[in-house]
């Protein structure tokens, strides 16, 4: 009897990120000859709650962030599990990888293996399918593009600047499709470099391709902002601004907030006024991890003040896990989702989270890492599951870059059957 079509190889590389540190490609060979790889990225800001990113701590190589011993675990003992395996079905293989790891936070295999052969093996299993990678994820018949969320000015934990926040976005949400909402912001990205250059300001960029200059404060960052969406002939209706504030990182042992580059000291209810306060004074569509990931009581009453207006989304808060966000949703905490396959670790289990996000009621938004590659696999994922948002940096830097022209080539193929996450996000803020 003729074997269906199984998994005969299963290889890893130890390859480069955005930030030149090491991490893992993984390829997945199929007995028809399919083969698909992947590339996984290493976040900055990381919440405590990630699965682990394996490295080999040998400080003789990388400064000890090689991944050698990564690449070894997938050639030999994911291999080993893997090879014979049927090649129908992601959940199987995935459910493999977790057992074989079989620790709650992927610590022996390491979450930088188990998603590179994971995501491998859905670009293999799509080939043979003769589907694009989105096409061969996606379980619903409607195709929705995401608005891009482009992160224009970089803080925090991703530059060597004076501001606290770590990502300054801006959101094309008005734009008809979503090749013009990538044209918008590119727009509004030159306009702002010419804003820049103009007052004396830097134009380097920080690690999401974003400008990083030394500005008066975090609310000169937002004027600066506002201008250009101005000055590039657009208006703040259509062009809504996000934060990510990346609060986890200032949070202290006795429940205060220090933000380190202003020096300052601030309790959970003035943090939370603060961003009262900015939703009534800028256009803002979102803002992410707007307290630390274990304030639950900070995020109740935040939620309950400010989260009819806007996206208040979860992103070290939840780290793509269903569990985690099973509790916000029971504590009513948070009504967004960032989504980091790097997070959890398999495909599957990211796909489940988005599906329990969705029946809540909880938008999903589909993240790239501040330390990325070149594989744009998150944006075939974000039409996969249907997210209204993506966010992968500036325009600008070839590992962002490289995930919005994936998305405007999957939407030059979509032509008109398609649906666009920015107009879905408008029409239901004018309800
Ligand atoms: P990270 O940043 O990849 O450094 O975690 C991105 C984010 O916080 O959203
Ligand atoms: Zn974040």
């Amino acid at each position: 009897m003729k074997r269906k079509c199984h998994i005969v190889e299963v290889d890893a590389v130890e390859v480069l990120d955005s930030r030149g540190n090491p991490t893992v490609f993984s390829q997945v060979i199929l007995s028809d000859g399919s083969r698909g790889g992947a590339m996984v990225p290493s976040g900055a800001s990381t919440g405590q709650y990630e699965a682990h990113e394996r490295r080999d701590g040998d400080p003789t190589r990388y400064g000890g962030k090689g991944v050698r011993e990564v690449v070894e675990t997938i050639r030999q003992d994911i291999a080993a599990e893997l090879v014979g395996v049927s090649a129908d079905c992601q959940q199987t293989v995935d459910g493999l990888l977790c057992r074989l790891d079989g620790t709650e936070d992927k610590h022996r295999l390491g979450a930088n293996a188990t998603l590179a052969v994971s995501l491998a093996f859905a670009r293999a299993r799509a080939r043979r399918m003769g589907k694009p990678l989105w096409q061969a994820v996606q379980s619903e018949g409607v195709h929705t593009l995401p608005c891009p969320m482009m992160n224009v000015l970089n803080g925090g934990a991703h530059a060597d600047n004076n501001l606290d926040i770590q990502e300054f976005m801006i959101v094309p949400i008005g734009l008809p499709d979503f090749a013009e909402a990538i044209r918008c912001g590119s727009e509004i990205y030159h306009a702002l470099g010419k804003l820049l250059k103009g007052r004396g300001l830097s134009t380097a960029v920080g690690d999401e391709g974003g400008y990083a200059p030394s500005l008066e404060s975090d609310e000169q960052a937002l004027e600066l902002l506002s201008e250009a969406i101005v000055k590039a002939g657009y208006n703040t209706d259509d062009v809504r601004i996000s934060l990510d504030v990346a609060a986890g990182e200032w949070l202290q042992a006795d429940g205060r907030y220090h933000l380190p580059k202003a020096d300052a000291m601030l309790t959970r209810e003035e943090l939370s006024a603060k961003w009262a306060a900015w939703a009534n004074e800028w256009p803002l569509l979102s803002i992410e991890d707007a307290l630390g990931d274990d304030d639950q009581r900070g995020w109740q009453t935040l939620t309950e003040e400010i989260g009819g207006r806007l996206l208040l989304v979860g992103d070290d808060l939840f780290v793509t896990q269903e569990s985690r966000l099973l509790a916000g949703i029971r504590q009513r905490i948070a009504n967004a989702i960032l989504i980091k396959p790097n997070q959890v670790g398999t495909l599957s289990e990211t796909v489940a989270t988005v599906k329990t996000a969705r029946r809540s009621g909880y938008v999903p938004i589909l993240s790239h890492r501040s330390g990325d590659t070149e594989d744009p696999a998150i944006a075939d994922l974000a039409v996969a599951l249907g997210a209204p948002l993506i966010k992968t940096g500036a325009p600008c830097r070839a590992e962002r870059t490289a995930k919005y022209n994936r998305l405007l080539t999957i939407a030059h193929d979509l032509g008109r059957n398609v649906k666009f996450g920015g107009s879905l996000l408008k029409k239901e803020k004018e309800q």
